[in-house]
């Protein structure tokens, strides 16, 4: 290896290990910087604070099998054992640099990735940070009560991981602010935790993010629909030419697929189960199912529906002047970017976009640059049919004839060309009153959540499930799914 090889060779490895000896594990090698490390340690306790009041109920003094990272490289990120919650070691960890990496979309093209935030994008980007930041401790408040109604420990254990992953992401965010931001990045850390989910004083920024998730169904799709968004917005992220951002969404990316996987996994056993009521009391009849203890399937089409339109909202207005600022200057690229196979500056190239014109649902060809949330939306539909393809399979194998579908994605829309206006899941605009007459079909009713909320009963004895979900096909880590993944003691 000649020699500035081996000097890059060596800087990637001390950057790829976590030093936990520090207060605040991290990779960022934060005791070179005193000023900023003092930053943080300040910030740390209102964190704590924030996760005792606001992080799970019911959360504290008993051991739970976690997995934490001691290295970014593949190998060292899954390390499962038993961790007391609260003494969680959140840190920052950033994906390996790539010391040569350019900018591989818009106007700064071909240019070396920024290690600073260039003056001009300071204002966008601290935005953009924001309101990724604001979405991951959002999370946590929304499912802080699901701990008192788990259907078993495996799913305990599950969603204490996922609360305590997206605690870190907060970290990520809040390392970018503190590091890059100076005073007003410090005090938008502070604001991270002042916005609450729900609050009617101090919401979070994102409409989806103050909404309840007040049962495990629901849990499950927002975990499923809700978190396939934040896949899509740190992939687009990961792209960004600041290259602290692009690095610490790499990284955020490896945590957010368990998550995915909890939700389409969770909703894959209540399928089976419904499937095994509906043999067991010999029907398909929804009330007959529910008498026999499982959520009949229009009820899983409704709760479907319901988190997927929320969910596609969050990709924003599908003609954005804002989206393409961000990507002509290089902030925020599309997913998967450096695969793509086009000039990468979108100049000249159209993009069909999905748009309402005089009550009528057209696709009409727009300026690829000012359709790049569309595009990204787009990504996400057909991800998102992945899952519905496999809970289908699971009623084939069942011999069921009903098949769940994916809403039209101008369906029950607040934000973007469709907003206020009533589109039916099948995509036809009606008028108020069809819509009024329908909604119940199409939506969760009070009495679903009412139904749901009675099946939601905690169940934490070894080897036990609840009887509304089927167990998952393996555990965690190898192990057994009914192992003690969480140990009260
Ligand atoms: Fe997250
Ligand atoms: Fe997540």
């Amino acid at each position: 290896m000649p020699g500035p090889e081996k000097r890059k060779y060596a800087m990637a490895i001390e950057h790829s290990n976590i030093d936990y000896s520090e207060r605040i594990p991290n990779n960022v090698d934060l005791s070179g910087n005193r000023r900023l490390q003092r930053a943080l340690e300040s910030w740390q306790p209102n964190y704590i604070k924030w996760w005792q009041e606001l992080g799970p109920d019911r959360s504290t003094g008993f051991d739970v099998y976690l997995r934490t990272a001691i290295s970014v490289e593949r190998d060292g990120w899954a390390n499962f054992g038993f961790v007391k919650m609260p003494e969680y070691r959140w840190g920052i960890f950033l994906a390996k640099p790539d010391l040569d990496r350019k900018i591989t979309f818009g106007d700064h093209k071909g240019e070396p990735a920024w290690q600073d935030v260039p003056g001009e994008y300071r204002a966008p980007l601290r935005r953009l940070i924001v309101t990724q930041g604001d979405t991951e401790p959002a999370s946590v408040e929304q499912q802080n009560h699901l701990g008192a109604t788990c259907p078993s420990l495996y799913d305990l254990r599950n969603l204490f991981q996922i609360n305590v992953e997206e605690g870190r992401h907060l970290w990520a965010m809040v390392y970018l602010l503190h590091a890059y931001f100076g005073r007003d990045g410090r005090e938008e850390a502070d604001m991270l935790l002042e916005r609450h989910s729900g609050d009617a004083d101090k919401p979070r920024i994102l409409g989806a993010f103050n909404e309840p998730t007040p049962d495990w169904l629901s849990y499950y799709m927002f975990t499923y629909f809700t978190d396939r968004d934040g896949k899509y917005q740190l992939a687009a992220l990961a792209e960004s030419g600041f290259d602290p951002l692009a690095r610490t969404c790499q990284f955020m990316l490896t945590e957010e697929a368990h998550h995915m996987f909890v939700g389409e996994t969770g909703i894959m056993r209540v399928v089976q189960r419904t499937c095994e009521v509906m043999k067991e009391v010999w029907s398909e009849d929804p009330k007959r199912v529910r008498e026999g203890g499982a959520v009949d399937l229009d009820t899983m089409q409704r709760y479907i529906n319901l988190h997927f339109t929320v969910s596609v909202d969050l990709f924003g207005q599908e003609i954005s002047t804002n989206a393409a600022t961000y990507f002509s200057s290089g902030l925020k690229g599309r997913y998967l970017e450096s695969r793509l196979d086009d000039d990468h500056r979108l100049t000249d190239s159209l993009w069909p976009v999905h748009l309402v014109q005089d009550g009528r649902i057209v696709l009409e060809d727009w300026p690829a640059l000012t359709a790049v949330n569309e595009r990204l939306r787009d990504d996400y539909v057909k991800d998102s049919q992945r899952g519905i393809d496999r809970w289908n399979g699971v009623l084939e194998s069942h011999g069921v004839d009903f098949r769940f579908t994916l809403p039209h994605r101008f369906f029950n829309r607040h934000i973007g060309t469709s907003a206020g206006i009533n589109v039916s899941p099948h995509g036809e605009v009606i008028s108020e009153s069809e819509w009024q007459a329908q909604q119940g079909a199409w939506l969760p009713s009070a009495e679903d959540q009412a139904f749901v909320g009675s099946l939601m009963n905690r169940v934490t004895e070894l080897g036990k499930i609840a009887a509304w979900i089927a167990p998952p096909v393996r555990g965690i880590d190898g192990k057994p799914w009914d192992y003690e993944y969480v140990r009260f003691n």
